[in-house]
């Protein structure tokens, strides 16, 4: 599929099918991370791929009751297991190889056919506890993911020429 056509499709799916997810679909989304960019290509990164019932339940609660995201088969939970380095610009380098790499999951899976939510309102501490993650790596999303059961949103974005300038800022 055509990288634009995937990019410009793509909307948030919130209702999803109980289908499940396939081993190899599910693989090849991973790899999408895995072959993701990041800062001095360091990879500083863990995705946690959650597939059990109970644990995506405590997820949705943690995250402040979404609970879509517990009716997900799968829930990907991304983490950086660096949050120290900060580059030169003086961005934390995690939050933004994570996020490119959630992004990069997300365009695949689309064209796999699957659905995806972005979700940022969730409570760090609380999804570390029920994943065991250790004190010092950082969550910087979930992604649940499934089989569409919803028909695609309109998309609802500025104008090119709200948010791009030339040569200078405008
Ligand atoms: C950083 C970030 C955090 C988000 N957090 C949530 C969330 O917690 N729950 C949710 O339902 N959607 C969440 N979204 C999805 C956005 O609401 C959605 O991407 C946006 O409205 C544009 O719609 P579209 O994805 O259908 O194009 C998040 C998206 C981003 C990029």
């Amino acid at each position: 599929m055509d990288v634009f056509v995937t990019i410009s499709q793509r909307s948030s799916v919130r209702t999803y099918k109980p289908t499940d997810v396939e081993e190899d679909k599910l693989k090849k989304v991973m790899e999408a991370a895995r072959l993701s960019p990041s800062a001095s290509n360091r990879q500083e990164w863990k995705f946690i791929v959650v597939r059990n019932r109970e644990t995506k339940k405590k997820l949705a609660k943690a995250a402040f009751g979404q609970s879509f995201i517990g009716e997900a088969p799968v829930v990907i939970v991304a983490c950086g297991t660096e949050s120290k380095a900060i580059m030169a610009c003086g961005q934390p380098a995690y939050t933004v190889d994570v996020s490119i790499a959630c992004a990069f999951m997300i365009l695949q899976a689309y064209e796999l056919g699957l659905g995806t939510c972005w979700i940022g309102a969730f409570k760090e501490d609380e999804t570390k506890k029920i994943l065991s993650i250790p004190e010092h790596v950082r969550v910087v999303a979930m992604i649940p993911m499934g089989y569409p059961d919803q028909p695609p949103s309109q998309k609802s974005r500025k104008n090119l020429d709200q948010i791009v300038c030339f040569e200078k800022y405008e």
